[in-house]
């Protein structure tokens, strides 16, 4: 996978587009056998951004003032011959006011029901969802502690990842 520019608004979207890590991809691409594929619904746009497709409705207010948002889809990124593996599946992203953080399931194969918290982030401009899809951008991504490992104690807590963007179908904005 090669470099990728920042998401861009694109209406094509419909999820959670990031990717990742920008270096974090170089380098798997780099080394002799690296590999990345996606998996379980996840797609890769034409500039290397993942998408993972929406799985429920955005449930506005649902714990305590709290805005949940599940997507679905895998990303797999494998090298060393299998000595590097990073799974990222099934983010789901929690809004509260400003302030936001996604998990994911753990890469632990052992037990899939292990989620972690992978990044923190503060939410950008948001559309209001009235009519037409809800559409925001987060930035200032950062690895979140509970991610570390993940990265094999590589980066350190609040390590800067890619911005993300979430877009939903008309069917599931609200205002
Ligand atoms: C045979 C085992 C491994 C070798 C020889 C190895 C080697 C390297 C080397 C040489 C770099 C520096 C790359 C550069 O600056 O261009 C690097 C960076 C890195 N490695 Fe590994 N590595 C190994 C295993 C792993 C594993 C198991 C992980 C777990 C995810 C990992 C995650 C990383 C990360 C996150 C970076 C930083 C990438 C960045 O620049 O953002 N490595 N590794």
């Amino acid at each position: 996978m090669s470099p990728a520019a920042p998401a861009a608004p694109d209406a094509s979207l419909v999820g959670l587009r990031w990717a990742i890590k920008h270096s974090f991809l170089d380098y798997v691409a780099k080394t002799p056998d690296g590999r990345a594929y996606v998996d379980q619904g996840a797609s890769v746009t034409a500039s290397n951004d993942l998408v993972f497709p929406p799985r429920q409705a955005r449930l506005k207010g649902a714990a305590g003032g709290v805005d949940t948002y599940e997507f679905g889809g895998e990303v797999h990124f494998v090298a060393y011959g299998g000595m590097l593996y990073v799974r990222i599946g099934d983010p789901v992203i929690h809004v509260c006011g400003g302030a936001g953080r996604l998990t994911v399931r753990s890469v632990d194969d052992a037990d899939r029901s292990i989620r972690v918290e992978l990044a923190t982030f503060t939410v950008g401009d948001t559309g209001s969802g009235v009519a037409g899809p809800t559409q925001w951008h987060a930035t200032d991504v950062r690895l979140a502690a509970e991610g570390v490992p993940v990265f094999a104690d590589v980066y350190s807590t609040g390590e800067p990842l890619a911005p993300l963007q979430v877009r939903l179908p008309d069917a599931q904005a609200c205002g």
